[in-house]
């Protein structure tokens, strides 16, 4: 069921570009939504790190997609939600969709901040995405041959984005879901090594992954000059993120869309279609 009042003003999306934006875009617009995503590069432009943007990015509409950056586990997402949802009400925003993530204190306490604000929401609170390997920071060790992470042996139920995009959309024009919360997770736990394992035997050519210590990980960022808030977000993230805590399998993709969750294998053929991985990067020497 549609809502028709909803089609007459944009569906605001903030991360136009970004994974899961640009697929949450790409369907209202195939649904005949009429859309607006934003981000630092658009006009109007909308930027998490200046308040003074957001105000015109919302006038006008009365739904919105919101991806918070880099990451809602950052001291700073707190504040940020806190503000949005004040100048989100007084522009006439009626609706927030906010993508979230599983064991985060700073991402609950985000969570918190909507569903009490008196604006409708729907929260979806996902695990890590697949697309890290092919659209994110873990793209260079695939096409390298080598993925080197900080993360154990710990399992994780890696979510597929498409699957993250079909039920923000369904959040976002159908009336019926409004005020849940929605936990998004694969069908499958694996760790790093397995998803690398498949990954390589889909493609044909080696692939590893190798673990290392959180702190030599973190050196090596050091190294590359990668900003400190940066290292702070990745050490949180293979720490306490990844302890364990968010191994469980959950059917918030099934309760939402009827449907299951897409499996990695289907991620990663669908991945080898796109030919993002067809590039094989030489390794740089140490
Ligand atoms: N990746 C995961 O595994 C995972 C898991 C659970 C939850 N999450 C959550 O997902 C959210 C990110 O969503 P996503 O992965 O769909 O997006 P994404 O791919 O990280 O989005 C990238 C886009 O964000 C825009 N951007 C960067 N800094 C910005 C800023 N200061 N203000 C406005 N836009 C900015 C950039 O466009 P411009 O350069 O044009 O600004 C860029 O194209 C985060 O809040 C994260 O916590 C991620």
């Amino acid at each position: 069921m549609k809502t028709l009042g909803m089609k007459n003003s944009p569906i605001l999306i903030i991360g136009k570009n970004g994974k899961t934006g640009s697929r949450v875009n790409q369907r209202l617009q195939a649904l005949g939504y009429d859309t607006r995503a934003v981000s630092r590069s658009t006009t109007p432009s909308f930027d998490w790190e200046d308040s003074a943007t957001w105000a015109a990015a919302i006038k006008g509409a009365r739904s919105a997609y919101v991806t918070y950056q880099p990451d809602l586990a950052v001291p700073n997402a707190e504040p940020a939600i806190k503000e949005f949802v004040r100048v989100a009400r007084e522009n006439g925003l009626e609706h927030i969709v906010l993508l979230s993530g599983r064991g985060e204190e700073g991402a609950q306490r985000a969570e918190k901040i909507l569903q009490e604000s008196g604006i409708s929401w729907n929260i979806v609170r996902c695990s890590w995405f697949c697309q890290n390997f092919s659209e994110s920071f873990m793209l260079e060790g695939i096409l390298a041959g080598e993925l080197v992470l900080p993360a154990a042996d710990t399992i994780e139920p890696f979510v597929d984005a498409d699957d993250i995009a079909d039920v923000a959309v369904a959040t976002l024009t159908d009336p019926s879901h409004r005020n849940k919360l929605y936990e998004l997770t694969g069908p499958r736990a694996l760790t790093f090594t397995q998803c690398v394992e498949e990954i390589s035997d889909a493609l044909g050519r080696p692939v590893k992954y190798t673990g290392i210590p959180v702190d030599a990980y973190i050196n090596v960022l050091n190294e590359q000059d990668v900003p400190e808030d940066y290292q702070w977000l990745l050490r949180e993230l293979f720490t306490v993120v990844f302890d364990g805590r968010n191994s469980n399998v959950m059917s918030g993709i099934e309760e939402a869309l009827g449907r299951p969750a897409t499996d990695f294998k289907t991620y990663v053929q669908k991945t080898i279609g796109s030919g993002v991985w067809n590039t094989v990067m030489q390794k740089e020497s140490a």
